[in-house]
């Protein structure tokens, strides 16, 4: 009973503190902005998070910065964060890798989903304060987020599966079904399938009615994926991929989801099949070298691909826009009717427990990194309860 009263009136003292320190809602430089909030007014500053060196070590390239909250414009939403989302290329981004002529200091985080807390007139036309938001946009890793309405996907909930759909489930299902032209009855292998974007090329593959083959690194990963439809899982650490690949697979496989890079790419390439199509989604492997790359060999590539009429694609989202918005739509209604498991890795088994609080992207990171996840790795920054 005593402890129940002294956190009530602990937290009695914060709320006091807070209501003292926030902004004033009628604020004129928010006159011409609808705004509000559920719970409280909205405070004049935040944590944001701000490359400062350019490094593929996000640690020393990311600082945690207080800076003001700022001001919608006209076609503007500001976002107050529930969750953030993490991309294995936020160390690429951190790194001046996607746009080397930008200046320091940058925001980074690529996606984000959160309540509507003050918005522009035009914006108005299609949200208004307290809706629910997911988003694509720079600049995620803060509290609050200005994203334009056009970017702006509408929720019913603040799900955190919604933000494993905006870059890890349309990268998968673009990726496959345009460009890898995955066909009924064909073998797909999928590299790091147990990941963010790998589990949704293990789903869409299987529903396409491919046969499966899946890598990862951990028994638990290998039931992981089971129980999402992979045919033949393969724990890289207790078995030999090329072996197995050549052994299983003598014919080579149709289509690769290829994101590791490397010698797992080499590898790929000597197990495609005839007319097989290999996708370069990622090459994690070289990401936290100072080239971002991992040496492939180049040499041997041209012969290999001609003697199976095989073929290598790249794919990178940004260029397939004028597809994503139709895709985010589709993918959401599968993943509310329960055709697609969206796997959320929130932490819960890392030593430092859930990844909550903006300084966890941090702690995410590196467990990404550690290749512990399975599924899309979140970050909860700003808790319902606070
Ligand atoms: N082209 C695009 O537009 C696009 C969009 C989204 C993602 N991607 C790419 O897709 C890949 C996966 O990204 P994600 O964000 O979904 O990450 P993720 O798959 O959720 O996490 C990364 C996984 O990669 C595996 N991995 C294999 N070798 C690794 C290494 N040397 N270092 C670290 N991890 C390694 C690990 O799984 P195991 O330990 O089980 O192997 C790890 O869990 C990346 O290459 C990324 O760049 C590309």
């Amino acid at each position: 009973m005593s402890v129940s009263l002294t956190c009530k009136s602990v937290l009695g003292c914060r709320r006091v503190f807070q209501a003292f320190q926030r902004r004033c809602i009628i604020d004129m430089s928010y006159s011409n902005h609808f705004m509000d909030h559920k719970r409280s007014a909205i405070p004049s500053s935040m944590k944001k998070m701000m490359v400062t060196k350019r490094s593929p070590n996000f640690r020393q390239a990311v600082s945690l910065q207080t800076v003001p909250v700022p001001t919608p414009s006209n076609s503007e939403l500001l976002i107050r964060n529930r969750y953030v989302g993490i991309n294995a290329s936020d160390i690429n981004y951190s790194a001046g890798r996607y746009d080397p002529s930008v200046t320091l200091p940058f925001p980074i985080g690529f996606e984000g989903v959160g309540e509507v807390v003050a918005l522009g007139l035009s914006a108005s036309s299609h949200f208004a304060v307290g809706d629910t938001v997911a988003y694509l946009n720079a600049g995620a890793f803060a509290e609050y987020t200005l994203v334009s309405a056009q970017k702006a996907v509408p929720l019913k909930d603040p799900q955190p599966e919604a933000l494993a759909v905006l870059v890890s489930g349309t990268t998968a299902s673009i990726a496959l079904h345009r460009l890898g032209e995955m066909k009924q009855g064909e073998t797909v292998l999928v590299t790091a399938a147990a990941g963010g974007t790998g589990h949704f090329a293990v789903q869409f593959a299987k529903m396409a009615g491919c046969h499966v083959v899946g890598t990862c690194s951990s028994r638990e990963k290998v039931e992981f994926l089971k129980s999402i439809g992979c045919d033949r899982p393969i724990n890289y650490k207790e078995e030999n991929l090329a072996e197995t690949l050549r052994r299983e697979y003598p014919k080579g496989v149709d289509v690769v989801y290829e994101s590791v890079g490397g010698a797992v790419f080499d590898l790929a390439i000597n197990n495609l099949a005839t007319h097989g199509r290999l996708l370069v989604v990622g090459f994690i492997s070289g990401y936290q070298s100072e080239s971002g790359l991992q040496p492939v060999r180049g040499a041997t590539l041209p012969a290999k691909l001609l003697q199976k009429s095989a073929s290598v694609r790249g794919f990178f989202l940004p260029h397939f826009l004028s597809e994503y918005s139709e895709c985010v739509q589709k993918v959401m209604q599968m993943q509310e009717k329960g055709k697609i498991l969206c796997a959320i890795d929130d932490g819960q088994m890392d030593e430092g427990g859930r990844f909550v609080g903006l300084e966890s992207v941090y702690r995410a990171i590196d467990y990404m990194y550690a290749g512990k996840n399975q599924g899309k790795v979140v970050v909860e920054v700003n808790p319902s309860d606070i």
